[in-house]
């Protein structure tokens, strides 16, 4: 449970919030690196922690990230025409760089100057993994380029999809770190999905839905292990990786690709969900792809030419009560994604944690949200680098791994929980 003042603090991230500020020391994915194929093509509006912005790619192939609205009347460069370095106004013309500078004012005299004195807001883009990463923060704070594994392995060992989500941030990355909802929700997947199917672990899952919670800080965040009962007295733990402000990372099955999200805030009210899925030291198969592009394991099936998911709000996500009462599925929604979001839109915009009940399994929860909270008064007071900045808390793995009763996850799979160039992530 959260004070109401709590609520609103961690749950509102637009300019000039605390939450806002925090989420402005980290570069974020923006856009997927294919939005923006080549250069000069048609501009893409973004919006994030509530500010409506523009992404292009010019001639050159540099990429900008700047003010929607044009500076002389507040047109949407949308509109623009994107050609020879710059996106032109297609009202009266006035021309814009990657940087958001005025190169050009065609009704003025160039010796007038005027253009140079225009400059519309910008903030960098930069590509990485497949991935466009925005720092919305003040320039003499920019860190180095983000470095979570998924970004940094060859082309081909990873896929990313994104899907717009319309409720607020916080309460689709606490279903992220909340893993005792996998017994149930997600339970009719476990065993069917082609990116779940066939794990030994998921019998473990599936025979025990009483998990222990045993959560740990870590550099970046928290180590959230959840334990359950496998043969011999022995321990079957899942470890998943929450950093700073919204990255986790979901504990592998059997040889299938390793997984996680990134929450960002698009208002109060939506935000992005993006879906990774990698493995470290090989290729992704081609059936792997195809499944993933499907909208299988993590990812959706989208509305045509949209990020919003097929089965949505508005369709009442496709609900299936047949297949409910069967037990094909727990929910009756179809897809791992889509029980989860389906859920989570349903509590409303901004959930009112005020009147939760919490138990010992929402332990990941409790703990994610006082160091967010820490993290923003430290800031706020004292103007201090929060976790995750650090390109070594970014460095992390999930795992999934069976222990003797008498050893602690944090130091038998100490080695586990860190990227290991050329080694396999540790999974059951
Ligand atoms: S509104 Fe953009 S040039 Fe006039
Ligand atoms: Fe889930």
């Amino acid at each position: 449970m959260l004070r109401k003042e709590q609520n609103d603090l961690l749950t509102q991230t637009g300019p000039g919030t605390p939450m806002g500020r925090l989420f402005r020391c980290y570069w974020m994915p923006a856009l997927l690196a294919e939005e923006l194929p080549e250069n000069e093509c048609p501009p893409v509006r973004v919006k994030l922690l509530s500010e409506r912005l523009l992404a292009f790619r010019d001639t050159n192939g540099r990429y900008g990230l700047i003010d929607e609205f044009c500076a002389h009347r507040g047109v949407s460069l949308w509109f623009g025409r994107n050609e020879e370095c710059g996106l032109r106004c297609p009202y009266h013309g006035w021309k814009y760089d990657v940087t958001g500078q005025c190169i050009e004012v065609p009704s003025e005299p160039e010796e007038s100057g005027f253009a140079k004195k225009i400059k519309l807001k910008s903030y960098p883009l930069v590509e990485r993994g497949g991935v466009l990463w925005a720092y919305m923060g003040p320039p003499d704070r920019q860190p180095a380029l983000p470095e979570w594994e998924f970004a940094m392995v060859p082309a081909g060992q990873s896929f990313v999809s994104k899907r717009t989500q319309e409720n607020n941030w916080l309460q689709a990355m606490e279903g992220g770190i909340d893993s005792s909802h996998v017994s149930f929700l997600h339970r009719g997947n476990l065993n069917s999905d082609p990116l779940f199917k066939g794990a030994k672990g998921n019998q473990y899952n599936l025979n025990d839905s009483r998990p222990h919670f045993e959560v740990v800080e870590s550099p970046g965040g928290l180590y959230i292990g959840a334990r359950r009962n496998a043969e011999h007295g022995h321990y079957y733990w899942r470890i998943t990786q929450w950093v700073m402000p919204s990255f986790t990372m979901i504990p592998p099955r059997g040889d299938h690709p390793v997984h996680g999200h990134f929450w960002v805030p698009i208002d109060d009210e939506n935000c992005w969900t993006w879906n990774f899925d990698y493995k470290p030291t090989e290729p992704l198969s081609k059936t792997q792809i195809d499944a993933m592009r499907a909208g299988k394991g993590i990812h959706v099936a989208y509305m045509p030419g949209t990020f919003r998911p097929r089965a949505n709000k508005d369709n009442d996500y496709l609900i299936d009560r047949a297949a409910q009462k069967a037990g094909i599925t727990y929910s009756g929604v179809e897809g791992i994604a889509m029980q989860d979001a389906s859920l989570q839109e349903s509590m409303g915009p901004v959930v009112d944690r005020t009147k939760e009940n919490l138990v010992s399994t929402d332990n990941g929860i409790i703990m994610a949200r006082h160091r967010l909270l820490r993290a923003v008064k430290a800031l706020t007071e004292m103007d201090v680098t929060p976790p995750g900045v650090d390109l070594e808390h970014q460095r992390v793995r999930s795992a999934a791994v069976v222990l003797p009763p008498d050893q602690a996850y944090k130091d038998a799979a100490k080695e586990a929980l860190k990227v290991r160039p050329g080694v396999h992530h540790a999974s059951v």
